[in-house]
């Protein structure tokens, strides 16, 4: 349905909004109006609709061009309150809630337990809750479906059939269940972690989940525009705790069985689901 995209460009505003994403898009003008059509990020036309919807998320978007990841946060908490959490699970996650804690402004944490991860990350998030004094709102899976699952297909089945069915149950279940507490989530997605992320916008309205009684559900990602090296020096700077498993050669860190050290020059992706194709290697939690 475009009728949102062509309120949008109705709007000189919005226009103005739009060229502030920074993608290259290509505009065709059609009998009917003005199309927008994004070239490789539909995530594009879905912040276009959210344009469409809400002034105050307009001026917001408006507002966070340029602004550093400390002010994004910031900006996040102000605007949603104890609507909004913070998503935690990586080094990058620890730096977002190192700059709420920084912001003086309330903070909330959850994450997604999968029931696979490494005992070294139960030991590193034990240690974040204890250096910052918070308690981590911890999200399990649905119990009945994981055993159906591994009564059937047995502890591994993502091996042979893909790691989305796993992933489902696991993480995108719970994350779906805690999002529809909330108004908005903040990421530590960066563009430069994989070819799926490289438009990654500031802020958008998620492309896959809604919020609280089934209302746009808005996803900021303060570090969309930051690049690891930076990420790991603010985070010695800052002097936090991390995964143990980094000095191990993991650098992109989930369950254990889907997750293997690098080489020196690999991507860091390339150690999530290895045995599959880059472009598969999204779990569920961050659909373009
Ligand atoms: S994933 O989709 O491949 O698993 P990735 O590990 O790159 O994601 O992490 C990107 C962001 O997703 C993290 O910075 C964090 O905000 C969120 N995230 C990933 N895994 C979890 C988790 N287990 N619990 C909570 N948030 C997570
Ligand atoms: Fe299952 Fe692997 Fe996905 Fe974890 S990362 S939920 S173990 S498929």
């Amino acid at each position: 349905d475009l009728t949102p995209l062509y309120q949008a460009f109705a709007n000189e505003q919005l226009v103005k909004v739009f060229h502030a994403c920074k993608q290259d898009i290509e505009i065709f003008v059609h009998d009917s109006g003005l199309i927008p059509y994004p070239l490789y990020d539909t995530q594009i036309a879905a912040m276009v609709c959210g344009y469409g919807e809400s002034i105050s998320y307009e001026n917001l978007v408006m507002d966070l061009v340029g602004a550093s990841p400390g002010a994004i946060v910031k900006r996040a908490l102000a605007e949603h309150g104890s609507d909004v959490a913070i998503s935690f699970s990586g080094a990058e996650d620890v730096l977002l809630i190192e700059l709420a804690q920084q912001s003086g402004l309330p903070y909330r944490v959850f994450s997604l337990d999968t029931g696979r991860l490494h005992p070294e990350t139960h030991r590193f998030f034990d240690a974040v809750e204890k250096h910052y004094g918070i308690r981590i709102e911890y999200c399990l899976p649905d119990g009945a479906l994981v055993q159906d699952l591994v009564r059937k297909k047995g502890l591994f089945s993502f091996f042979r059939d893909g790691h989305a069915e796993c992933c489902d149950l696991r993480k995108v279940g719970p994350l779906r269940r805690q999002l529809a507490t909330l108004s908005a989530w903040i990421t530590g997605q960066r563009r430069d972690q994989s070819p799926t992320r490289s438009h990654l916008p500031i802020v958008q309205h998620d492309p896959a989940f809604l919020g609280k009684g089934g209302t746009p559900l808005v996803k900021y990602n303060p570090l969309a525009e930051v690049g690891r090296d930076e990420v790991w020096a603010s985070l010695e700077g800052f002097g936090v705790p991390h995964n143990e498993l980094h000095e191990r050669g993991m650098i992109s860190i989930g369950c254990e069985p889907c997750t293997r050290a690098v080489l020196p020059g690999q991507h860091e992706r390339d150690g999530r689901w290895w045995w599959e194709r880059a472009s598969d290697k999204e779990c569920g939690l961050h659909k373009r």
